[in-house]
């Protein structure tokens, strides 16, 4: 099949960025966005143009680095999926493809669809963890945890931090990421420690990057790859009252 790509170009986070067309043919129902993307790049390079720059590692749906925009929605127009997952046979011989960057400014542009992520990771050092001695692993009985509990704490450290909750936010809010880190831990007995001091680091750091906050919009939710669901972000809120 034949597409044709309109793809965001731009040299680097200084730079202005511009929508470039591609007339791709030979693309096969069977390869993935990022298999055609690949293709596309080799094409580029054979003719001696600068192929198109973008973040990728797992290709399964696990590292969260792939996140771009495709016309217009957060990782692919399909629902529940990651870039990397998004196959060739959603679109047809013909269509159009527009192709951008994550747009927040809490993510700048490092070249055409690559943006620097590490504000995620800012957060992330500020508490998401958990400090502990380590050693054999315990009994799995040991440590007494409700299964609910347990099933809601798997949900929410299943979020692979790969910013599409940002991108969809009119105001690119990190609630939902952050409510998941918060609630992974949160959720279980080993996490209840550290809890009042992590929930203020973290919302500290984030508010100081400058992630706007939650209105209750919804878009994060519907963009999310893996699920993560607005409840989090109401636990979240809990956690931070309880924490002062
Ligand atoms: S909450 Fe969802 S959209 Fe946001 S970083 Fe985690 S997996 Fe990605
Ligand atoms: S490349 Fe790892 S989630 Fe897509």
């Amino acid at each position: 099949m034949k597409v044709r790509l309109k793809i965001w170009r731009q040299k680097n986070s200084k730079s202005k960025g511009a929508f470039a067309t591609y007339d791709f043919d030979g693309v096969s129902p069977e390869m993935s966005f990022l298999e055609m993307l690949d293709a596309l790049n080799t094409k580029l390079v054979q003719e001696g143009r600068e192929p198109v720059a973008f973040d990728h590692d797992c290709r399964e749906g696990i590292c969260g680095s792939c996140g771009m925009y495709i016309n217009g929605y957060p990782h692919s127009p399909v629902p529940g999926i990651t870039t990397c997952h998004l196959s060739m046979r959603y679109f047809n011989d013909g269509d159009t493809i527009t192709v951008e960057p994550w747009r927040a400014k809490t993510f700048p542009v490092i070249k055409d669809l690559m943006v620097d992520r590490s504000a995620f990771d800012k957060i992330q050092v500020a508490g998401g963890f958990i400090s502990v001695n380590t050693g054999a692993a315990p009994d799995s009985n040991s440590i007494p945890c409700r299964k609910k509990h347990a099933d809601e704490a798997f949900d929410s450290a299943s979020c692979i931090g790969c910013g599409a909750c940002v991108a969809a936010c009119k105001n690119a809010s990190a609630m939902l990421f952050l409510s998941a880190k918060i609630s992974q831990l949160a959720l279980l007995p080993q996490g209840r420690i550290e809890a009042k001091e992590r929930v203020r680091e973290m919302v500290s750091v984030m508010d100081e990057l400058g992630f706007g906050n939650c209105s209750n919009t919804g878009a994060c939710e519907a963009q999310c790859p893996k699920g993560i669901k607005l409840t989090n972000i109401a636990r979240l809120n809990r956690e931070y009252y309880k924490a002062f």
